[in-house]
């Protein structure tokens, strides 16, 4: 090695030494500095009775999901249907109508479409009728039709597999394609023939074909063209993915959200969306039962959008078993946002309940358990639980009519639960019932002080059900860190009071962002893509709450900014306490966990984990361009075993998941997807 190699080597080596001296003193200074922190910090102390006998049982349904028809959660979301307005009924039932979002495919030279009543269906009359007016080398290429774009572009994957069904009938030949096509329909994804002679589809007929994704396009349409003169009619379009959770029709990754959840129960189908601004508007259950083709469809006037109604009275209670969760049904009890039916009247309105219980718990024979039957489902479904009515305690009938339908459901099915819409939780209510239903949409700061609302609510009479809870307004932003953090603290103070709160669940669940009727909600998607919210991760620390044993905790310390709680749980093999902890403030606070009532050999240190939700800034969100930015992070909870002091970041929400029976093999504590770090 020549001397100016030498030299050079020398210089790196000096360099290089300096530069790790200097990361070493960065460390330590970083180590040191945040013991001091720690050492300065407040500190509060969390003392935890872990005694047998000492903690209190969770209701098993404590924690469930509340499903609305709004935002597009179902038409356009889990329920898998790709085509809108499949029925052409949407543009009303006076024709010619408006046959949005259908379009065509060709120009008025070439392709007249129109709506008549000619549909072979008798809830649904409406049919589209297409007089082709040229003629094979005469239309344009790739020929002229309609197409339906879905709800903003479907989203077709390449290697999957759609089933498209449809109507229809001509005095002609016919000769269609039908195609899965990019959204322009420049690019062909997939397509078929159907070609038939005019004997065989003189009347209306049913024709189904099987198309394979040659392409991905999540903004695709379904085309149904031609190049052949005459005309024809078509009604009841639908695609279908073969994939649905079980074949059941329900979106394979938004049905995955809702079951990561662990919902006990699930409250359907609204809402708002049950009352209607007016009745002629509302959720009938009659009306969505049945062939899917012969469902008529309607318009939901509280939320502003038209549903095919593919997710109707059967597909909940199916959606309800899916996910064991208890189904909570709310009907109508003829009263909307601006009509009502007087209690002298009521009872048809009444019939109509009783029919639909039937429907899900009557034996096959009976009148509506028949109408399940013949839709593929012998056995009853389980309902234990119905609401009548949404938010109406105010309205001039409701109690008149409540009190109707409470007695003639409890005459014929005694076991069913009955909730109100009268809130009980700061005075009695004025009639029977076995829940009520509480609300709330709030400011951050309310709904965090809120964690003390059923501390002082009276223990005797119904329990209650607070089926409808979020922060709105400015603190939410479309789903913030804040609003989350402030529910956290408030569902602390449900699990608390889960002696007389037996059941809870946030609102809105979805939102389709491409319609965004109410914000914020649970679950953001769109045709390909979804993520939670802040909001939607809070709810995962509450999944293994339900059932389990809350334990009696008392925090010491000054610090108004801090909520804590414990439970113990079990999974299959492990038992743990775990500690929940939300730090409202905008600085650290030290935790310091004393457990008694436990042997101290059973608690183990090594393996327990800590998850914290938090961010940089507490106005954060997650998006489709940064859907893990505020997600929970899981890590080995690494402390001294006599000390178990923990530090709570500012604006954070920490669940520490203490094991209680030395491990063997360090299972993950849940089946969640949280994201996973090494270190602290
Ligand atoms: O969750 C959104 C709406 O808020 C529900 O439809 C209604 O019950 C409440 O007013």
């Amino acid at each position: 090695m020549d001397s100016e190699s030498w030299k050079l080597l020398r210089s790196v080596c000096i360099l290089s030494f300096l530069l790790g001296s200097f990361c070493v003193y960065q460390s330590l200074h970083a180590v040191v500095a945040a013991q001091e922190e720690q050492d300065t910090q407040p500190s509060v102390t969390l003392q935890v009775n872990a005694s047998n006998g000492a903690g209190r049982l969770i209701p098993d349904t404590l924690f469930g999901i509340f499903f609305e028809e709004i935002n597009h959660a179902g038409a356009g979301g889990l329920w898998a249907e790709l085509v809108s307005n499949r029925g052409f009924e949407a543009g009303g039932q006076n024709t010619p109508s408006n046959i949005w979002p259908w379009s065509i495919v060709g120009d008025q030279s070439s392709v007249y479409v129109a709506t008549d009543r000619s549909s072979p269906f008798e809830r649904n009359k409406i049919a589209l009728r297409m007089d082709v007016i040229c003629d094979g080398n005469g239309c344009p290429s790739g020929g002229v039709g309609v197409y339906n774009p879905g709800y903003w572009g479907m989203n077709i994957e390449e290697g999957k597999e759609y089933k498209v069904a449809f109507y229809v009938r001509s005095s002609d030949d016919i000769d269609l394609s039908v195609s899965l096509t990019s959204s322009n329909g420049s690019l062909t994804l997939a397509s078929e023939k159907i070609t038939a002679f005019a004997s065989d589809v003189s009347k209306w007929t049913k024709k189904e074909v099987l198309l394979e994704a040659k392409g991905t396009d999540h903004g695709a349409r379904l085309q149904l063209t031609t190049t052949k003169k005459g005309s024809l009619w078509i009604d009841q379009v639908s695609a279908m993915p073969v994939d649905t959770y079980k074949g059941h029709g329900f979106r394979n990754d938004l049905y995955q959200m809702m079951v990561d959840i662990k919902p006990r129960f699930i409250r359907f189908p609204g809402g708002c969306f049950v009352e209607g601004e007016w009745l002629s508007n509302a959720f009938r259950w009659k009306e969505t039962v049945g062939p899917w083709e012969e469902r008529p469809g309607h318009f939901g006037d509280v939320w502003k959008y038209w549903t095919d109604d593919g997710l109707g009275h059967f597909e909940f209670f199916q959606l309800a078993e899916d996910i064991g969760a208890a189904p909570i049904w709310v009907f109508n009890n003829g009263i909307s946002h601006n009509d009502e039916v007087e209690t002298a009247s009521i009872m048809p309105f009444v019939q109509e309940a009783l029919d639909g219980i039937e429907f899900a718990r009557g034996d096959a024979n009976s009148t509506w358990g028949s109408v399940r039957a013949a839709m593929g489902r012998q056995e009853p479904f389980e309902l234990k639980y119905v609401a009548i009515g949404n938010e109406d305690c105010g309205k001039t009938y409701y109690r008149g009519n409540y009190i109707v339908f409470y007695d003639a459901i409890k005459k014929a099915y005694p076991d069913i639960k009955i909730i109100s819409n009268c809130d009980g939780s700061s005075s009695p209510l004025d009639h029977p019932a076995d829940y009520y239903d509480f609300h709330i949409y709030t400011s951050a700061s309310s709904l965090f002080s809120m964690y003390h609302q059923f501390d002082g609510t009276s223990r005797k009479g119904p329990k209650a059900f607070v089926s409808e809870y979020a922060v709105t307004g400015k603190d939410a932003g479309t789903g913030s860190l804040l609003a989350a953090l402030a529910e956290a603290a408030f569902l602390i103070g449900l699990e608390k009071n889960s002696d007389i709160v037996e059941m809870a669940s946030y609102a809105p669940l979805f939102v389709n962002t491409n319609d965004r009727r109410w914000n914020p909600d649970a679950i953001v998607f769109n045709s390909s893509h979804l993520y939670g919210t802040p909001s939607y991760w809070v709810q995962r620390f509450f999944a293994e709450s339900s059932g389990s044993t809350l334990l009696s905790s008392e925090l010491k310390g000054n610090s108004s900014s801090i909520v804590a709680s414990a439970i113990s749980w079990k999974n299959s093999s492990q038992d743990y306490i775990r500690i929940k902890a939300v730090n409202f403030g905008d600085s650290s606070v030290n935790l310091k966990v004393l457990v008694t009532g436990l042997d101290p050999n059973v608690m183990k240190v090594s393996g327990s984990t800590r998850t914290v939700l938090t961010s940089t800034n507490v106005m954060d969100e997650n998006s489709f361009t940064q859907p893990e930015k505020v997600v929970p992070q899981e890590s080995l909870l690494e402390m001294a075993e006599e000390d178990l002091t923990v530090v709570l970041p500012p604006h954070s929400f920490s669940s520490f998941d203490l094991l209680k029976e030395p491990a063997k093999i360090r299972k993950p504590v849940s089946d969640s997807s949280y994201q996973k770090t090494s270190t602290m």
